[in-house]
């Protein structure tokens, strides 16, 4: 076939979504940020005041949310029920507790339908927890991204720094609390598929990463 589907796992801030928006633009595929989609789920819950426990109005709400993922500048505009959230889904608000609504169960039904309908015609680069290992389980490529946390966090530091009032010892912390709620998870929790190809970014630079897996899916044509 002409077209694979590209599934990109990892912990956070392992520079999963840069490196898939650049091997989609590469290849002329398809990006799929689905951390984006739990976020917005979760701007929405936070919007209308729904604990993360409560899972009966969380799994209401999953089901009545429109998400739309439209290509843009910045690599993927989100609509919320047509409303553009791009920015508002990348608040420290919503990065606290996104890893608690994406445990529901029916918060990931509905997003992963929706993530296997969009890589229905291949030529997709979709990056996430769970890509590998539950949603594309027949992806043609699978990659787990990964670096140490030191180094995931003064990533995003540095990305961050000015604009939000946190500091690397903060952000460390956060991030290895949300891997741990996304390893620990029941339904479809973070892990390395036993067919992907785990890539330590630690030492290397993003373009380093990209190469490697644009010369990779070429070998799965
Ligand atoms: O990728 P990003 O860090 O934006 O993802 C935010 C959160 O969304 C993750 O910490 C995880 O809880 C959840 N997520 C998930 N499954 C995915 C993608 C994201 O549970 N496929």
């Amino acid at each position: 076939s002409d077209r694979i589907n590209i599934a990109i796992d990892g912990p956070a801030g392992a520079g999963k979504s840069t490196v898939a928006r650049k091997v989609a633009e590469q290849l002329g595929y398809i990006y799929i940020d689905t951390g984006a989609m739990y976020r917005a789920v979760t701007l929405s819950a936070l919007r209308a005041s729904i604990e993360p426990q409560d899972s009966r109005a969380l799994a209401a709400l999953a089901t009545s949310l429109d998400i739309e993922l439209l290509p843009g500048d910045k690599g993927q505009t989100v609509l919320l029920n047509g409303e553009d959230v791009t920015d508002s889904i990348r608040s420290r608000e919503v990065t606290l507790i996104v890893s608690l609504i994406a445990a529901n169960e029916t918060v990931r039904e509905v997003l992963g339908a929706m993530q296997r309908k969009l890589a229905a015609k291949k030529g997709v680069v979709m990056d996430g927890r769970d890509i590998g290992s539950h949603v594309l389980p027949n992806a043609e490529l699978k990659v787990f991204l990964t670096a140490t946390v030191e180094e995931r966090a003064s990533r995003r530091f540095k990305e961050i720094s000015g604009k939000q009032d946190v500091t690397l010892e903060q952000l460390a912390q956060e991030i290895a609390d949300r891997d741990r709620l996304d390893e620990q998870r029941e339904i479809a929790p973070l892990i390395c598929a036993s067919d992907a190809l785990v890539m330590d970014s630690t030492a290397m630079t993003i373009e380093e990463v990209v190469e490697a897996i644009v010369k990779l899916s070429r070998t799965k044509l």
